[in-house]
């Protein structure tokens, strides 16, 4: 949600250009509109622009220091003049910001009365006039700037993060509050570098020290500072080196990210439980100390924390799974034997935290499951555990998804002393992913996006696990084909849903090769009396499908190549549809807003 990046002392002096390439890789955040300011010898200079990065050039002038955005709209449309950088009325400040001001009405009236003109509808741009009125007719030092830019940023409500360049000193300022901040220092040019994520920083250095909350950075072309911004002293800071190759942000040859992160998981599915067996022991003894184990997440991620609740039944254990942003409604059940498992691939969603943070005041614990390693979620939780699957850049979750979901298997198989069965069902899954998973299978994914393009309505059905799965499948149809999906659990028909079908009206069939597959046939025969189509995704054939996809017979795992087919028919319908499938529309990739 908005992406923020930032470089001093360009090693080519064509900051602008640097930035371009950063921001290029930041859009999964936010692509409604993209920006850059560079100081030139006597001044700031910015360009704006609507719509996608894409391919997008830069002509700014030459410069070895910038700061660039690519926004996801909150306040104010989508229209140039809302785009980042914002600038001050003496053009002295250039300010991009990821978050929400949440009280900005209140300090823009004041700061219009003190004769500030505003140019945007946005939030940000208050950032800018802020620290103009505080320096106003002051010839101020880079210790002075860092003062008032530190009073400023503590006066605004939400969580924030936010870059400043000044076009006097030189010197670009960071600060974090909620919302996430990289900060990169490439030691053999002397260069450094601010980003919102990893991906961005991989091509110019592997050094970074993620900024936590209330903290700022003062970057200048002869030193870097870091602050605590509360008791606003200097800090010492240790660099991480970060372990991933500057190809794991690129696709690599393929058409999109999201079709490169589907075949991944091919690999990441293993790696992510073979890394993960020592975490997963280490993490079991917040289970054996907790009285209730709570799942939760947003989209997605709730959609894995609700297939956790059926995989930990399935092993003995009682859970619950909530959608974050309903969490509310159930924090009075909340005490010190609660165990919060909080699902995020980014580790940043707003919804997820605020949870997480309430669960935390009444002393719950916390693990994650994450895969954006120093995010907030990471920080706050008294255990995380990492999926290790590198950056998912596409926007709609696929590979982070499954391997959230063979830990949460893994974690429940751990629990009833079958981690080792668990283990030999993964291998076998991911064998069997790497076999199945092959052009032979997009060949027909395609034939059927064919068949389906002109489709308004798909509904899903399945039962016990295959019921979440259902509701994943759907998700990815929704967001990448931005076709009407909707999924049920098969038991639910005819309570009513089946005054949905009518003839040819499309109907996928999720299931296993389990208890439950007379069930879930039973309740494709009601559909297909009714006259709708039937689409059979499982590993075994029955007369009653139309259409028929075998997926691989892996257990309780056989959900996974369940769901792999509705993200490759969300791909393939989007393409046909000539929907961006790394980019649909008004979607971002973490939702640090409310
Ligand atoms: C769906 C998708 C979203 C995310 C959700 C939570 O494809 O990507 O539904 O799953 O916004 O995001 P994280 O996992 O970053 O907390």
């Amino acid at each position: 949600m908005c992406g923020i990046f930032a470089v001093i002392n360009d090693k080519k002096n064509n900051a602008s250009q640097t930035i371009i390439e950063g921001l290029k890789k930041l859009e999964y955040r936010g692509y409604d509109s993209w920006g850059i300011a560079v100081k030139t010898k006597n001044k700031l200079v910015v360009e704006k622009h609507i719509g996608k990065i894409g391919n997008a050039q830069t002509f700014l002038p030459l410069s070895n220091i910038g700061i660039g955005h690519t926004r996801w709209a909150t306040h104010g449309g989508v229209f140039d003049k809302n785009a980042h950088p914002h600038l001050d009325c003496n053009n002295q400040f250039a300010v991009i910001h990821n978050g929400i001001v949440e009280n900005y009405l209140e300090i823009k009236e004041k700061l219009i009365k003190k004769n500030h003109k505003f140019l945007s509808e946005t939030d940000t741009e208050i950032i800018a006039h802020m620290i103009e009125e505080e320096l106003k007719n002051k010839d101020y030092s880079i210790d002075d700037l860092a003062k008032k830019v530190f009073k400023s940023f503590k006066k605004l409500a939400g969580s924030n993060a936010v870059g400043i360049l000044d076009a006097k000193t030189e010197t670009i300022i960071a600060c974090r509050n909620g919302s996430p901040l990289v900060f990169g220092f490439d030691e053999k040019n002397n260069q450094y570098f601010l980003s919102s994520d990893i991906p961005a920083l991989l091509k110019h250095t592997k050094n970074v020290y993620f900024l936590n909350d209330n903290e700022a950075v003062v970057l200048n072309k002869n030193f870097f500072q870091v602050y605590d911004l509360i008791k606003e002293i200097p800090k010492k800071i240790n660099f991480e080196k970060i372990n991933l190759k500057s190809s794991s942000a690129e696709k690599e040859g393929y058409p999109h990210f999201l079709i490169k992160e589907i075949d991944e998981q091919k690999k990441t599915i293993l790696k992510t439980a073979e890394k993960n067996i020592f975490l997963i022991e280490k993490s079991l003894k917040y289970f054996k100390k907790a009285k209730k184990i709570i799942f939760i997440g947003c989209g997605t991620a709730y959609h894995c924390a609700l297939l956790a609740k059926y995989l930990f039944a399935k092993n003995g254990f009682e859970s619950d799974a909530y959608q974050a942003n309903e969490f509310s409604a159930f924090s009075n059940l909340i005490n010190k034997k609660t165990l919060i498992i909080a699902i995020s691939q980014s580790g940043e969603t707003a919804d997820t935290i605020l949870a997480v943070k309430s669960a935390k005041n009444k002393d719950a614990k916390i693990i994650s499951i994450i895969n954006n390693r120093g995010s907030t979620l990471e920080r706050i939780s008294d255990f995380f555990v990492p999926i290790y699957t590198g950056p998912e850049i596409a926007v709609v979750s696929t590979k982070a998804f499954t391997s959230q979901l063979i830990i949460t298997y893994l974690l429940a198989k751990s629990l009833n002393f079958k981690q080792k069965e668990g283990l030999k069902n993964i291998k076998k899954l991911s064998k069997e992913l790497n076999k199945w998973l092959n052009q032979s299978l997009k060949n027909k994914i395609i034939d059927l996006a064919k068949k389906l393009l002109k489709e308004n309505h798909f509904y899903i059905i399945g039962k016990d696990l295959n019921y979440p799965a259902s509701l994943e499948f759907a998700l990815k149809i929704k967001e990448t084909a931005y076709t009407h999906a909707e999924a049920f659990a098969s038991g639910e028909l005819k309570h009513g849903v089946i005054a949905l079908i009518e003839k040819n009206t499309p109907c996928f069939v999720l299931a296993s090769n389990d208890e439950h597959k007379n069930d879930i046939i039973s309740s494709a025969t009601e559909i297909k009396a009714r006259n709708g189509k039937i689409f059979g995704i499982a590993p075994f054939e029955s007369k009653i499908f139309d259409f028929f996809i075998q997926t691989p017979d892996i257990k309780e795992l056989t959900i996974i190549p369940n769901i792999i087919i509705g993200q490759l028919l969300g791909y393939y319908l989007g393409i046909g549809k000539g929907a961006d499938p790394d980019k649909p529309r008004n979607l971002a990739k973490s939702v640090t807003v409310k």
